[in-house]
Order: structure tokens, then sequence, then C-alpha cells
């Protein structure tokens, strides 16, 4: 089976929308393989986003995510596990995310846009390894 690292951003949890995000995951096939509520803090968060260093939005990014709890979740599925919730979640600005999808529904706001999902196969194990070495 093949897995993949999720994040429901702070915004998701602080706007009572973790639960359906969940619900959105497992209504598609994937299941959970791990679940905890972390407020993500600085050094973890600068390792996770640390292809975004040197960026403009970078600071206010750290700043986000470490904001207030997020629900960090591992999900496992049949193959290309990553593309199946990337195609989920829907573009990263929300403002071009398709109907159907989590951005597109839920989030209006780039800075704000509820979700994280590994881009690749190489960062879902990375970010696995980093949120959850003991897996
Ligand atoms: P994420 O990593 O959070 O799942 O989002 P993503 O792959 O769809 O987008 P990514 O390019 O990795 O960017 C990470 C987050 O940074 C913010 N961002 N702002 N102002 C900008 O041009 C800009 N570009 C990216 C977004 O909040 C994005 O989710
Ligand atoms: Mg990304």
């Amino acid at each position: 089976m093949d897995r993949t690292l999720v994040i429901c951003k702070p915004d998701a949890v602080e706007r009572g929308l973790a639960g359906q995000i969940v619900a959105r995951l497992e209504a598609k096939g994937l299941k959970l393989v791990a679940a905890e509520l972390r407020t993500i803090d600085a050094d973890t968060a600068g390792a996770h986003y640390g292809e975004h260093k040197g960026k403009p939005f970078y600071d206010s990014l750290v700043s986000f995510i470490t904001r207030s709890p997020a629900l960090l979740l591992v999900v496992e599925g049949p193959g290309d596990t990553y593309k199946v919730v990337r195609t989920l979640m829907g573009a990263t600005n929300p403002k071009e995310a398709a109907p159907g999808t989590i951005r597109g529904d839920l989030a209006i706001e780039m800075t704000e846009n509820l979700v994280h999902g590994s881009d690749s196969q190489e960062s879902a194990a990375r970010e696995i390894a980093l949120f959850f070495p003991r897996l």
C-alpha cells in the first residue's frame, strides 16, 4: 500500500472543517494510518517548507502553519496516493480551485487554503518521517 502525508492546516481546525476534510479522504477510499492534533513548532515547519525558504511568502507561511493546532494525517491507498490527495485538494489558489475539491468548495484565500498534501512520492516519504518518525 502507498502512503502520503496530509495536514488539515490551522485554518481548517479553527473553522471546524477538519472532520469534513477527513470524511472526504475516507469517502474516496483512503484509509487513516495515523492522526494527531499538534501545534507544529517553528523548526519542524522550517524543515517541512524548506523548499520555500527565501521566497517572499515564507515567513508568513511559517507563522500561519504554526499559529494553532493542525490535524496531521498519514493516509494509505492502493497507489498514487499523493496524486489522489492532490486531486481532492484542488489548486493551491482556492480562487482557481475547481468546485468539488476541498479548496474549491471551502476556501477563498491562498494563505488560508485549508490542507496540505505531499507533492511527490519522495516528499511523502520525507514528510511522513518528519512528522511521524516512529511509523
Ligand atoms: P501545500 O504545500 O501547503 O500543500 O500547498 P501547495 O503544495 O499546493 O503549494 P506550495 O507551492 O507548496 O506552497 C505552499 C503554500 O505557500 C503558500 N503560497 N503562497 N503568494 C504565493 O505566491 C504563494 N505561493 C504559495 C500557499 O499557502 C501554499 O499552500
Ligand atoms: Mg506544497
